[in-house]
């Protein structure tokens, strides 16, 4: 698939087969992906904590509070994005420039993750709602939570929708 078709096929799925757990060596091959992800000064300020089965389990449930990720008590495995200290020349990067590179080093490597996953006919939902202290006890460090992607294999009823997005006029200034 080009890359063009996957940014238009890619969706966040939130309807996973449950019996369908994405086994060790697919899971390590979307985590090379974000593994090979840019960051500022090559900081690489994260963690992957992959998590399936009973720990899957256990993450689903930090995830859904309010009548949120109702769904994500059905996926199979998560892997959690922590956030780990920059290295030195992006933390005196950061200050000066007043930036938070971390959350963008985040983003791209999470992104890397996802479309790697679609590539590899995985389905994911990136979760920003989650119960980050329930998430710290479990992986048992004080590491700030700051993504969970929940990954599987897409129940046979999961269409593809259209996507809704600001047009380019919104969303684009030419100089
Ligand atoms: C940082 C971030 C946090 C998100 N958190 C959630 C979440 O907690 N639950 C959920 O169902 N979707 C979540 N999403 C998915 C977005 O709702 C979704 O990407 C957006 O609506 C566009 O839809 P699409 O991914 O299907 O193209 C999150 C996405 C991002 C990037």
């Amino acid at each position: 698939m080009d890359y063009k078709k996957m940014t238009e096929t890619r969706q966040s799925c939130r309807a996973f087969d449950p019996v369908r757990t994405p086994d060790r060596a697919v899971l390590t091959q979307v985590l090379e992906a974000a593994r090979l992800a840019p960051s500022a000064c090559n900081s690489q300020p994260y963690h992957f904590y992959v998590a399936v089965d009973g720990t899957a389990r256990a993450v689903g449930a930090a995830t859904q509070s309010l009548g949120m990720n109702k769904f994500a008590g059905d996926c199979p495995a998560f892997i959690v994005v922590a956030e780990q200290p920059y290295n030195r020349s992006a933390a005196v990067g950061a200050k000066l420039k007043d930036q938070d590179y971390r959350a963008a080093d985040i983003g791209l490597a999470v992104s890397q993750l996802v479309y790697r996953a679609h590539e590899l006919g995985l389905s994911t939902c990136i979760l920003g709602w989650f119960d980050e202290k329930t998430l710290q006890a479990l992986l048992n460090t004080n590491a700030r939570v700051r993504l969970i992607i929940a990954i599987g294999y897409a129940r046979a009823d999961d269409a593809l929708r259209t996507k809704k997005r600001k047009s380019l006029e919104e969303l684009v200034t030419w100089l």
